[in-house]
Formats: structure tokens, sequence, C-alpha cells
């Protein structure tokens, strides 16, 4: 860590999440002059709070599905317990080693690493206690937190992901309040550990974002696991003790369980922050932007969740490294939220990437869509599972969507959003060859499907 540079950064940003980071790391890789400015850990709710201490408790819970499940395969085993504490070392192994590593990155780079709570003073300068950085840009990348309803107090057995992240008993049973991404994941993990669990949804659908089949896919899956989701369910109110949570529901009706997991989506961090000293317009809290990620004010940047749109850290390091790249003059293409992949890693997992059928619909008009069944996949049909690939292009036109679900699907979006992303037509992917056995030939089959000639499926 360096003093104030004289004459000022050529960048200044402030959150060392992955918008922030990705922001600093590129802008100093381009010879700018960068600062970044973090006021907890390096590597903010991805890191720590997010999607790897999740994924870990998934690949946990994976690991007590494939135990209990062994005897469908011949290898007679079940789960003896579930040791929290164990489960939870596990996970911050892997957090603390990517923190160190992330540490490592950052202090190689040229980069002037602020440790602190930073504030806006004007478009070109951020306090820093005593001190104030100044910079002919500003980069906003103060990222989100869980939010809660008006009303619903966190705390006690009110958890958010917050919370449930560091739970150190298995629950007997979990309400989930909001059947999104973060509700079906955290629905799947409790399940797998062996509590009881309710998801209150109130859309029609659980994980509404994604093409319709998708969600009765997975509702179908979810019930079968044991999972109950009640759709079309409005939240009330909740009340606790000692023993546990009861939520009621607008129509009337109670539910009970030890936990309440509030999942009902995340907002802004930027109050007190002084964004308003730089003139900066919020909208409820988010930092609008146009397409090069700029703000109202000249020189005034903003990325990752702050930014309305997918909240997805590896759409924070593209947009991160998209403002480096603007800032250093290299022009790059925007990022657009429109083909960012996505992927939902609850059992079975969920992988998509562009338009829904509808939405393909609305913007082209007439579209062909094929869906691929697992159930003519090999591999997919080794592991057991069930799902399918459904791939979306406009008549004579290219891919516009990829929606996949099944177990480990989401390992196929790497070759979706390229196919989405370079406006691929299928009959340019069609003579492209998949390795067989592998459940990536269930995309290649709907390519060939759609291309006009069908292998492993019916015309
Ligand atoms: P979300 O927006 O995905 O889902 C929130 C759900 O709560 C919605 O389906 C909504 O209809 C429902 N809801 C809202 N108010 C409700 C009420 N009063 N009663 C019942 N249901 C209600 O938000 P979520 O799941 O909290 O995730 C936040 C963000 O984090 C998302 O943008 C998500 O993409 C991101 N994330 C991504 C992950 C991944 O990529 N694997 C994992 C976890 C989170």
């Amino acid at each position: 860590m360096a003093a104030d540079v004289p004459d000022g950064y050529d960048v200044l940003v402030l959150g060392g999440g992955s918008g922030g980071y990705a922001c600093a790391l590129r802008s100093a890789q381009l010879g700018l002059r960068v600062a970044l400015i973090e006021r907890d850990k390096l590597g903010g709710t991805c890191l720590h709070r997010g999607c790897i201490p999740t994924k870990a408790l998934l690949h946990a819970a994976e690991v007590a599905d494939t135990a209990r499940d062994g005897a469908r395969f011949g290898v007679n085993s079940s789960v003896a317990s579930i040791d929290m504490p164990a489960v939870l070392r596990y996970q911050q192994g892997v957090v603390s080693r990517l923190h160190k590593g992330l540490q490592g990155l950052v202090s190689a780079a040229t980069i002037d690493y602020f440790p602190g709570v930073g504030e806006v003073t004007s478009p070109t300068t951020i306090r820093l206690g005593d001190t104030t950085l100044t910079g002919r840009n500003l980069v906003l990348a103060t990222g989100s937190r869980a939010r809660s309803l008006p009303g619903l107090e966190i705390g006690g057995r009110v958890l958010t992901s917050d919370e449930a992240l560091t739970l150190d008993v298995v629950p007997g049973s979990v309400i989930v309040l909001g059947g999104g991404v973060i509700g079906v994941e955290f629905a799947s993990v409790f399940r797998s550990f062996g509590a009881s669990v309710t998801i209150v949804e109130a859309l029609p659908r659980l994980v509404p974002a994604e093409e319709e089949s998708i969600s009765k896919a997975l509702e179908r899956a979810f019930r079968k696991r044991g999972i109950v989701s009640r759709t079309g369910a409005r939240f009330a109110g909740v009340t606790q003790d000692e023993s546990g949570v009861t939520v009621s529901l607008e129509d009337g009706s109670t539910l009970s369980a030890e936990f309440l997991l509030v999942a009902v989506g995340r907002g802004p961090v930027s109050e007190g922050m002084g964004f308003e000293s730089a003139g900066v317009v919020t909208d409820r809290g988010f930092v609008p932007t146009d397409d090069r990620r700029r703000t109202n004010v000249p020189g005034v940047y903003a990325v990752g969740d702050l930014v309305p749109g997918l909240q997805l850290a590896h759409r924070g390091f593209a947009h991160g490294i998209f403002v480096a790249e603007e800032i250093a003059g290299l022009a790059p293409e925007p990022v657009l939220d429109r083909n960012i992949p996505k992927v939902t890693y609850c059992d079975p997992e969920i992988a998509s990437v562009g338009l829904t059928e509808a939405a393909a619909r609305a913007a082209y008009g007439e579209v062909r869509s094929y869906e691929y069944n697992l159930g003519g996949n090999g591999k997919s049909q080794i592991l057991g599972t069930a799902g399918f690939v459904t791939v979306v292009r406009a008549v004579d036109g290219p891919v516009v969507g990829i929606h996949m679900i099944g177990a480990r699907m989401g390992e196929q979006i790497g070759e979706a959003q390229l196919v989405v992303g370079w406006d691929a037509m299928p009959e340019d992917v069609a003579p492209l060859l998949h390795a067989h056995p592998t459940q990536n030939e269930a995309l290649g089959e709907a390519h060939l499907a759609l291309a006009g000639k069908p292998l492993h499926a019916h015309a």
C-alpha cells in the first residue's frame, strides 16, 4: 500500500468485491494509477457471503445425497450424520484459500489498496479517515445486501442467507420465503441435509425469471425430493419463540418450522456513502448507468450489483474490466445483461443464457425451439438424472436462447453461452462434434435436431 499520489489517481474504486477488484486489476494491467478502497474483506459478497460459501454447502449436500442414494447404484452406503461444524470448516477452508489468493493478486499488482470505510465527497474525491484520495475517475462498486420485507425483522430464527451460511446445526424444518435463486439453492441444501422444507413464493412458479418449462421441471423434481412448494402464496407475517417460527400467509393459512429463511431479493449498498455529494442520481438506492456504465455525473461510473439488472458476480467482473478499459481509452464492447449466462446450483441444476421462448417471440415474431430430453442422453442416464435442454432459434436465424435443467447441467453453460453470444446458427453448431458419452451431447443433439438432422431423437 502506498500513500496518496500527489497529482491524483487515474481511477478510484470504492468497493473490493467482484466488480471493484476486477476493475482495479485491469486498471493496473493497463498502466493506470489505481486506488482500491474496501471496508471489509477483499472479495465481497461473492467470496465471503455468496457464491463460494453457498456452492461449498451445495457440494456437501451433493455428497450427502450420493451417500444416501448409493444403493441405487449397487453401492450400499448411508449418511450417518451431518456434522455441521465440519461442513463449515470445509466451507471456510475453501473461502480462506481463495481469499489469500486474491490478496496475493492484488498486492502483486500495482494497486494502492486502502482498507477502511471510504466516503465519496465529490466526483473526484473519496475521504478515508483523515486522508482524502483524489482521482480523475470514480468507480462505485459497493454491491448489494440481503433485503427483507416491510415489517419483517431479521433476527433469532428469522434468517437471511448471511446467517444461513453460518448455521452450525442442521435444522429439522425450514420455511423458505422466496422461490428465486437463493431460495431454491438453500431449499436444496437443507433438504439434502435432512430438513423438511417448504418454499413460499408469491408468483405462480419457482424461479420465475427462468423459462416456464424449467420452473415446472424444478417443482416436479423438488416434489419428488419431498420439498413442498407453495406458489402464488403471499407472506402476511411471522412470529417466533425459542423453539420455532409461525408464518402466516395472506390466504389465512399458517406454517410452522424451526427457522424462516428470507430470500426475497437483494438491495443496493449505497446509503451513507456520500454518493449525493458527487451529485450521483440513485433509484431506490441503485445507481442507474448507461451501457457504458456511466452515471449521470461525468467521470463517475458504477459496476456490479449496484447497477440495476442481474446480480451476478461474473457480470460484476465484466463490468469492472469494461470500465477500466473504457477509462484507458480502449473503447471496449458494452456488457449487456441479455447474454449473461446464469446457473442455479440447486439439485437439479438450472443453466440458461439468452431469451426465453416468450421473450424471443416478442423480439423476433416467429421462433422455433427444440427440447431434447436427457432420457436419451447416455451420461445423464448413467448419473440417474432427469431433465432437458431447450434451444430457441429465430426462424431461419441464430440461436437466441438455451435453457437446461438436470444434474450437473451448470457445466454445459460454457458452450451454450458461446453459441448464443456468437449468434451461431444451429446449422453452424451441428457439424461440431460432442464427445460421447457426455451430458454435453444433449446440447449437440438439440442443435442437430434444429438443423433438421436429429440423431438420438425423433424428428
Ligand atoms: P430473486 O429475485 O431471485 O428471488 C426472490 C423471490 O422472492 C422472487 O421469486 C419473488 O417473487 C419472491 N418474493 C418477493 N416477495 C415475496 C413475498 N412477499 N412473498 C413470497 N415471495 C416473495 O432474489 P434472491 O433469490 O434473493 O437472490 C438475490 C440475487 O442474488 C439474485 O439476483 C440472484 O440472481 C443472485 N444470486 C445468484 C446465484 C447464482 O447465480 N447461482 C445464487 C444466489 C443468488
